[in-house]
């Protein structure tokens, strides 16, 4: 079965999502306050967001090949809610198997070495992979129902993994907070990034679910994804 899928991003008026320029104190409430309020059993992130969670301490994996079969790996946890991480060349580095109280699942290509294999069992980090040398984010889905019972996941973002899902048709739900900000800047990252310029690729469109003023002068948006409408 197919987890229900809900992107969730804080994004400013022109669909910007990184807040250098923005000078909010505070500002991780804007997007974790309305992110709790989303029942799921996972939150899933790109590589790049996640290594702001992952070890900052330098690693040594082994030298050479280890004797680990590129098979999924469910490490021991007690949590009942997940932290998943998009890493298909195995990137992040771990001192646990914990960011807050979730239980980190790397999802990995089989490029990964099985020294990178053997520092995840080391911590008991599980890890699943999604495909050889590219990711099948359906078959992903697939695995987090199948091996762990996730049922709901929120997409945390960035801009890239969000969107790589949307490219995939896998999102249902879309729940945006919109920032009271112009950003302005060019070239920096948007909600979904998915492609340059205009490809055969149709826009998806999203049907008014619910609407919110927050925090004052911020709203929070929620939409379903219109899959009538996609192409
Ligand atoms: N405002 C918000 O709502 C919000 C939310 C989250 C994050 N952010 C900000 O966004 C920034 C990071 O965003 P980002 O777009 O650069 O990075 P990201 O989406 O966090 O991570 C992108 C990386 O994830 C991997 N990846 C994602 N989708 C993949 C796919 N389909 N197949 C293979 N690999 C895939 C790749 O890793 P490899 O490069 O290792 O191949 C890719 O480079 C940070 O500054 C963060 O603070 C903002």
């Amino acid at each position: 079965m197919k987890p229900y899928v809900i992107c969730h991003s804080l994004g400013s008026v022109d669909g910007k999502i990184k807040q250098n320029i923005w000078g909010y104190k505070d500002h991780h409430k804007y997007f974790e306050e309305p992110a709790a309020k989303i029942k799921a059993d996972a939150w899933l992130v790109g590589r790049v967001t996640m290594q702001e969670f992952s070890s900052k301490k330098k690693h040594t994996l082994k030298k050479g090949r280890v004797n680990i079969p590129k098979e999924d790996f469910v490490g021991q946890y007690s949590t009942k809610t997940f932290a998943v991480v998009i890493d298909p060349s195995g990137k992040c580095l771990w001192d646990t198997n914990m960011v807050s109280t979730e239980h980190v699942i790397e999802v990995l290509t089989k490029k990964v070495s099985t020294a990178y294999l053997d520092h995840l069992r080391s911590k008991n980090v599980s890890y699943i992979f999604g495909g050889e040398e590219s990711l099948d984010l359906e078959l992903v889905l697939e695995k987090l129902n199948t091996l762990f019972g996730i049922k709901r996941v929120r997409i945390d973002g960035g801009g890239h993994v969000n969107g790589s899902f949307l490219k995939a048709g896998l999102i249902d739900e879309f729940s945006f907070v919109l920032a009271p900000i112009a950003d302005g800047t060019t070239g920096s990252l948007t909600v979904f990034e998915v492609e340059e310029g205009y490809g055969k690729r149709k826009a998806t469109r999203l049907k008014l679910k619910s609407v919110k003023k927050i925090f004052d002068d911020f709203l929070w948006i929620r939409y379903m994804v219109d899959k009538n409408k996609r192409s």
